[in-house]
């Protein structure tokens, strides 16, 4: 007999079809996931007929490269631009990475901007542990035939959101050096910005230093910069990142699928588990950055919650700390007992900055991300 399960994934799976064939937007599925029903659509929830045009700032990095999948087979968004900084790797990889994406994507006509080649002020840490030396797992792709366009990121992002006024979201999946240049080379940019959704942070606790996650520890001057931005901003961070692991089953599936997209979506997974395994790192890999990008195209796969959100900037052990408050007063440290007078007060009032993930449906995600890597265009 089959399971409750099998029947609620099935009527999922009819009631994405008949979306998409309404829509006529999403692909068909392979035959092999029909069969084996487990990776079937979810619900659509924003409205493919209208995406969300999005900037993509990046530093592919092997879960930036499967967020970028994921955003360019998905009606729901239009990736306006791609701007990489440096981060899993030095900008001199993550540049010409973003250009190879894009050409296996089949979409070598998104511009793609170079950003900043360090952070603000700090000297610049890699995780080419977690991503292999050239951040895509050590998977050699060809070089990109494609060239960065001649703006720099910060003028490609300061002219896409001024030609579009209220209209643009940046996802933020690497450090925030790039989006607060932004901010900072133009002090009448952020109300013309519809939303900065960031892959960063953690209210419970960090996976670089016990208190900082690793987009902020990189760059937590510029990550300050963004959150007392006053744009509406939304945080994914590690509280429901680590949540979404990919295995071996999932990238067995990526890599039984024959689009060029699944592929190499499964051949970056492959060698970056066995490039992990040797090192006895774990069997899975947190997929981060496509959750970040997942959750604009089906926003019940997250919860959000408001909180005033604030970055440790001046910790020696703790910079790049995300601290989150749901409630007043706000209070900071008290100040050091040097005998130059003190502020009036302590305490701010509580006022939201930011809509922080706190719940994740890792089903919901896992069935979204297959079924649009290995659909058939
Ligand atoms: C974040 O850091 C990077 O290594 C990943 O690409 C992700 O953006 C997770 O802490
Ligand atoms: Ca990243």
């Amino acid at each position: 007999m089959r399971s409750d399960n099998f029947f609620r994934n099935r009527r999922d799976f009819l009631r994405a079809s008949a979306v998409t064939l309404a829509a006529g937007a999403l692909p068909a599925f392979p035959a092999s996931l029909f069969a084996s029903n487990k990776y079937s659509a979810t619900s659509a929830a924003a409205n493919p007929s209208k995406p969300q045009r999005i900037i993509l700032d990046t530093d592919p990095g092997v879960d930036d490269a499967i967020a970028f999948f994921l955003a360019l087979r998905s009606p729901e968004l239009r990736v306006e631009a791609v701007t990489p900084v440096s981060g899993n790797v030095p900008l001199s990889l993550t540049l010409p990475n973003a250009l190879r994406l894009l050409e296996i994507a089949g979409r070598a006509d998104i511009p793609v901007a170079a950003g900043a080649a360090t952070p603000l002020v700090r000297r610049l840490v890699t995780a080419k542990y977690a991503h292999g030396n050239n951040g895509l797992g050590g998977v050699d792709f060809p070089e990109p035939k494609t060239k960065p366009v001649a703006e720099t990121a910060t003028e490609l992002i300061c002219r896409i959101v001024r030609a579009n006024p209220g209209e643009i979201t940046i996802v933020a999946i690497g450090p925030l050096t790039n989006v607060a240049t932004v901010l900072k080379s133009d002090s009448t940019i952020a109300p013309l910005i519809k939303s900065i959704v960031i892959m960063g942070g953690s209210l419970s606790g960090g996976n670089v230093t016990p208190a900082a996650e690793f987009n902020l520890y990189v760059d937590p001057e510029a990550a300050r910069i963004v959150f007392d931005a006053g744009i509406p901003l939304t945080m994914v961070g590690l509280d429901v990142t680590r949540k979404v692991v990919i295995h071996d089953e999932q990238v067995r599936t990526l890599e039984a699928t024959q689009n060029p997209v699944s592929q190499a979506a499964g051949k970056i997974l492959r060698a970056n588990f066995n490039r992990l395994s040797k090192t006895g790192g774990a069997a899975g890999f947190a997929m981060h950055d496509p959750l970040t990008v997942a959750h604009l195209i089906d926003p019940a796969i997250v919860t959000l919650k408001d909180y005033f959100v604030e970055v440790e900037t001046s910790g020696e052990i703790t910079a790049g700390e995300t601290v989150g408050y749901t409630r007043g007063p706000i209070r900071r440290s008290p100040p050091l007992e040097t005998g130059l007078p003190a502020p009036d007060s302590p305490e701010i009032d509580f006022k939201p900055n930011a809509k922080v993930a706190v719940e994740v449906d890792p089903d919901k995600f896992f069935r979204l991300l297959l079924a649009r890597l290995t659909s058939a265009a």
